[in-house]
């Protein structure tokens, strides 16, 4: 069993890429490993958000987690600005963390770039901070995609300089979690690319969307002109059709639509009515219980005091030995 850590970044609700990209590796993980996710609210201050929009975003993204089955029996599922002991593993690694080093990190250098009306000290320490949230557990797998490798290789160097200060095997290495080919790929809805919110909210699919709007949203998703020859390749626009009904239609229906490809006689618009159709009766069960979820104040409390107090035991077991081992003792 390892030790797995994982920040949620809490934008807005989530859609089929999350879910399929994400969420469902996570629930599977719960069940096989030590596994601790958290809301990273602490990152998203880099970017000044107001107090109710920052406080309503982590309950929609504790809510949707737990309403897509995340069980706070199960892994610890926690907001991180309730365990204030990652921010002081922050404050003792950023002694050891060297600006040139930071000012190299690609993500650092991609914001310089998009907002230099605020390059913050939050967003230069910004693999810092992340790094306390990994190590703070001892954690040895990281759940993230290809663009987190610059942080993780942070983190394991910030945890090795700890060790080789103080001459200790404190801070094991934390690695990407490689789901190999179990990746699944969602493509968004414009014939192009991932699903991302950033194409715009029309060309993603949100497992708050209701049967209307998913269906508004099909009829729109972009296609090409209809195949002339028999068994020809597949367009990227055709070839996204398929991929998202293999994430929810049944075996029959794809050999039926593949086939009508196959002899050009394959008609658009009933593939796409028919992958809504999929899509809805797959949302809908936690469509539901997002509903259910958000309703029930006390259920969220509940789970976010368990998340805390887990999170807590562990994080403050590794401050308090990490204290000791840089020289800080009590006199009483
Ligand atoms: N940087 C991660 C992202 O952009 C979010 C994150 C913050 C994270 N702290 C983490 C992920 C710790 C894994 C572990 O998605």
């Amino acid at each position: 069993m390892e030790t797995v850590v994982s920040g949620i970044r809490s934008t807005g609700n989530l859609h089929l890429g999350n879910y399929f990209g994400a969420l469902k590796n996570f629930l599977r993980m719960q069940n096989e490993h030590n596994c601790y996710f958290f809301i990273a609210d602490l990152h998203s201050l880099t970017t000044h958000p107001h107090p109710a929009d920052l406080h309503k975003s982590v309950r929609n993204v504790l809510v949707e987690y737990l309403a897509a089955g995340l069980d706070p029996e199960k892994c610890t599922l926690y907001i991180q600005s309730d365990v204030p002991e990652i921010s002081e593993l922050y404050l003792i690694l950023n002694m050891n963390a060297y600006k040139g080093e930071l000012e190299r990190v690609p993500s650092f250098k991609e914001k310089v770039r998009s907002q230099p009306n605020n390059v913050n000290a939050g967003l230069l320490t910004y693999p810092v901070l992340m790094t306390a949230d990994i190590i703070i557990h001892k954690a040895t797998k990281v759940p993230v995609g290809k663009d987190q490798e610059a942080h993780l290789e942070m983190a394991r160097n910030l945890g090795n300089r700890f060790n080789n200060m103080y001459e200790v095997d404190f801070f094991p290495e934390p690695y990407a979690f490689n789901f190999g080919e179990q990746l699944v790929k969602v493509p968004g809805l414009d014939g192009k690319g991932k699903m991302s919110k950033s194409s715009g909210e029309h060309t993603a699919i949100f497992l708050t969307d209701d049967e209307a709007t998913i269906t508004k949203k099909m009829k729109r998703a972009v296609t090409d002109m209809s195949p002339t020859e028999a068994n020809a390749p597949k367009p990227e626009s055709i070839q996204n059709l398929f991929d998202l009904m293999q994430l929810v239609s049944s075996k029959e229906t794809i050999a039926h639509f593949e086939s009508t490809w196959k002899e050009c006689s394959i008609r658009y618009g009933d593939m796409k009515m028919q992958i809504a159709k999929d899509m809805n009766s797959y949302i809908a069960p936690i469509r539901q219980r997002i509903k259910e979820v958000d309703a029930d104040t006390e259920f969220i409390a509940k789970a976010v005091k368990i998340g805390e107090e887990k999170a807590r035991a562990s994080a403050a077991k590794t401050v308090r030995e990490a204290k000791e081992i840089i020289g800080f003792r009590k006199f009483y």
